[in-house]
């Protein structure tokens, strides 16, 4: 089936942002289009008529004759249509709360004294263990609708609360229900069972099994399409992370490290070195990791909920940008260091305290977000032949998508 939006108060395509592979971007790249048009196709998945392709995009004006008959939305000059925004980074699968520690934290308690006191990531490895599939799925659905509200159409959905093979194989299943269950939302599974070390098991057994059993189980049916490693001071050092994502490379996975984020492991250049998808964090990224990141392919995925979360220094956005990486912005949701799934809070958070201008912005949670998930060739820009991810927005301008902040803005599509 074909279907129209027609006079939309403006739509950014985000054209020259592809054109200069999410780097060095400027406003004039943003492809604002006033009174716009896009044209798509749709397909029937589960029952639900999902969008599928863009057929065309331009000034309402202008659109061929051909479409004239399809069925049309009128936006009224009152809404603007962006690409669907992608959330590159999320632990969106867990049980439990951490609220306790959360005031702990707020009492001057470190992130590290607690999880060395057995709680931090390892409290919700426990909590998330207990659970069953079915809990698990009604929690993960209620916070993906949410994403959704706030305009994101593509998200990835890492484990790493499981930290055993059954545990872990129980989290995987539970993104590939979230897959089947939610076709209006494109994700990406990634394996992260190198997030913390269990408690139950010695350091070496657990490396082993990752390597030999759980990497191999993630790769078998396409669970998962991404290994991660959390490479960092107290979790894995930089030659196990090396270990471990060559295991996974060997068995067909893409990979992304969680680098630089408590301490700087020369964790960033591994992943341009490895070929990475993406670095995520780099709050201590060093000069040569910045160097590193800006001559590869490999995103610099930065996270400033956390930051601002952590009370900790932000990342080095601008020495990112102007040393020529591309540079996403994704929420980290989790239930530790940032219980926020709201992208556009975080976008306030980037304006405001990592100096990125709007084009910056813009690009970080479109194009660079599906780079940093290998989607980039169908997704992040409003182009005819790409897939129709868009979010139809409750304002007349993208701007306010940031500039009023800690609001629920886009809900319908
Ligand atoms: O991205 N850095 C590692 N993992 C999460 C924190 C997870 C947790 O504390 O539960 C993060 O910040
Ligand atoms: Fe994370």
């Amino acid at each position: 089936m074909l279907q129209a939006i027609v006079h939309a108060s403006e739509l950014l395509t985000g054209a020259g942002i592809r054109l200069k592979d999410g780097r060095k971007v400027t406003d004039d790249d943003l492809g604002r289009i006033e009174d716009g048009a896009l044209v798509y196709s749709t397909r029937k998945v589960r029952g639900k008529e999902v969008p599928d392709e863009i057929l065309w995009v331009g000034p309402t004006p202008d659109m061929p004759r051909k479409y004239s008959r399809i069925k049309k939305r009128d936006l009224k000059g009152k809404q603007a249509v962006i690409p669907g925004m992608v959330d590159c980074h999320t632990h969106l699968v867990f049980a439990g709360d951490r609220s306790e520690e959360f005031a702990a934290r707020c009492g001057g308690a470190s992130y590290e004294e607690i999880a060395k006191k057995g709680g931090g990531i390892l409290s919700t490895v426990r909590a998330t263990r207990n659970a069953s599939e079915r809990e698990l799925e009604t929690l993960a659905i209620k916070r993906l609708q949410e994403a959704v509200s706030y305009g994101v159409r593509t998200i990835e959905i890492k484990t790493g609360y499981g930290l055993s093979a059954e545990s872990e194989l129980k989290l995987l299943k539970v993104i590939r229900k979230l897959k089947e269950r939610c076709p209006e939302v494109r994700i990406q599974s990634t394996f992260l069972g190198a997030h913390a070390f269990p408690q139950d098991q010695s350091r070496e057994s657990y490396l082993d099994d990752l390597i030999n059993r759980m990497i191999p189980q993630a790769a078998t049916g396409k669970l998962a399409d991404v290994c991660d490693v959390f490479i960092d001071a107290g979790y894995y050092t930089r030659e196990e992370g090396r270990r471990i994502l060559a295991a996974a490379k060997a068995n067909g996975l893409k990979i992304k490290i969680h680098a630089d984020e408590l301490a700087n492991t020369e964790s960033a250049s591994l992943a341009a070195e490895m070929g990475a998808l993406s670095a995520d964090h780099l709050l201590r990224i060093s000069d040569s990791g910045i160097r590193a990141l800006a001559a590869s392919q490999t995103v610099a995925v930065l996270l400033p909920g956390t930051a601002f979360y952590l009370k900790a220094s932000h990342a080095p956005a601008r020495r990112l940008l102007d040393a020529g990486a591309a540079v996403a912005l994704s929420t980290d949701f989790n239930p530790g260091t940032c219980m926020c799934l709201s992208l556009p809070s975080i976008m306030t958070i980037a304006a405001l305290y990592l100096g990125m201008t709007r084009a910056e912005i813009f690009a970080a949670v479109t194009y660079n977000g599906a780079k940093a998930l290998g989607f980039e060739m169908d997704s992040g820009t409003l182009e005819p032949g790409l897939a129709a991810r868009f979010a139809v927005l409750d304002f007349p301008r993208f701007e306010e998508l940031y500039y009023r902040f800690a609001w629920a803005p886009s809900r319908g599509r």
